[in-house]
C-alpha cells in the first residue's frame, strides 16, 4: 500500500503475513525506518528512557509524546504511526482517555494510540474507538506498572496467568482494540493468545509467532553499550560507528586538520 491503515495489519494476520514495528521519536530516523520498509512506527513511552533520560517510563507527558509525535508524523510518508498514551494520561477514566487520545491525534496526526492494561481497561478503550481514535492494547510487562509488578518480570508464567492473558487478550479485542502487543511473555503463551484473537498481534520477548514484531530503535541498532535485555537482537552496533566517527573529528580539530580546504570558501 501507498500508506498503512489499520485494514493491512488484519490483512496481514489473516493471510498469514507477518509485519515490523520500530520506535522512533523524530523526523530524520522516521524516514530513514520509512524508507527501510518498517510498517509500523510507534513513539513509545521509553522516549523517557532513551531521549530524555529519565530512568522509567513515568515522568513522560502527553505534552511530551505529542511533540515527539509531530516530529515523527512530519518524517513518515508510508509508516502507520502510532503513539503511546503516557502514565497519568488516560487511567482515571474513558473520559480522561478520551480527552487525551483526540488530543494526540488532533495535534499530532498519529493513527492509533497504545495503552497498557487488560480487562480494567475495556471501558476505556470502548470509548476511545467510539470517539474515532483506533487503539492497540499492551499487555504482558507493563513497564508503566513497574512499581506494582515488582520491577522488569516475564509476566503469564503460571497457568492462571496464561488463561488470564488470553481472556484479557480478548477483552480488549471485544472492545474495539485493532492490535494487541505483548511485552515479556513466554513464547507459548503468545501463540495461545494470537491464536485465540482474530485481530492481529505484536510481540516484544514474545517469541516469534506473533503476527509483528517491535524493538526499540536504540537497542536494535546498538547505540547504547551494557546490559540489554534477552530480547533486544542489535543489528548494529551505532556505539562503535558514533564514537570512533566523533573521536576522529575531535582528534582533527584539535590538530587543525579539520576543516582542510575542500570545506572552506
Ligand atoms: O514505549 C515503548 O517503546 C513500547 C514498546 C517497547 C512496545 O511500549
Ligand atoms: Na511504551
Amino acid at each position: 500500500p501507498r500508506k498503512f491503515r489499520t485494514v493491512h495489519f488484519q490483512q496481514a494476520k489473516d493471510e498469514g503475513r507477518r509485519f515490523a514495528m520500530l520506535t522512533c521519536y523524530d523526523a530524520i530516523t522516521a524516514g530513514l525506518f520509512d524508507q527501510s520498509g518498517i510498517e509500523m512506527l510507534l513513539i513509545g513511552d521509553s522516549v523517557g528512557n532513551t531521549v530524555l533520560g529519565h530512568a522509567t517510563t513515568l515522568p513522560v507527558t502527553l505534552d511530551d509524546i505529542i511533540t515527539f509525535s509531530q516530529a515523527v508524523v512530519r518524517g513518515t510518508e508510508r509508516a502507520f504511526v502510532v503513539a503511546d498514551l503516557p502514565f497519568g494520561s488516560y487511567e482515571v477514566s474513558p473520559a480522561q482517555a478520551v480527552e487525551s487520545g483526540v488530543r494526540l491525534v488532533k495535534e499530532s496526526g498519529i493513527s492509533a494510540v497504545k495503552i497498557e492494561g487488560g480487562s480494567e481497561y475495556t471501558d476505556h478503550v470502548r470509548a476511545l474507538v467510539s470517539a474515532g481514535v483506533a487503539v492497540i492494547g499492551h499487555i504482558g510487562f507493563t513497564p508503566q506498572s513497574e512499581n506494582v509488578l515488582g520491577g522488569y518480570r516475564i509476566q503469564g508464567r503460571d497457568d492462571d496467568a496464561a488463561a488470564a492473558m488470553v481472556e484479557d487478550a480478548l477483552a480488549l479485542q471485544e472492545a474495539g482494540a485493532f492490535a494487541i502487543l505483548m511485552e515479556m511473555v513466554p513464547a507459548a503463551v503468545a501463540r495461545r493468545v494470537d491464536e485465540a484473537l482474530r485481530v492481529p498481534t505484536i510481540g516484544i520477548g514474545a517469541g516469534s509467532d506473533t503476527t509483528g514484531q517491535v524493538l526499540v530503535w536504540q537497542d536494535m541498532l546498538g547505540l547504547r553499550q551494557g546490559k540489554m535485555a534477552r530480547f533486544v537482537k542489535q543489528y548494529a552496533q551505532l556505539h562503535t560507528v558514533v564514537t570512533d566517527a566523533v573521536s576522529t573529528y575531535h582528534r582533527e580539530v584539535l590538530e587543525g586538520s579539520f576543516p582542510s580546504e575542500e570545506h572552506g570558501y
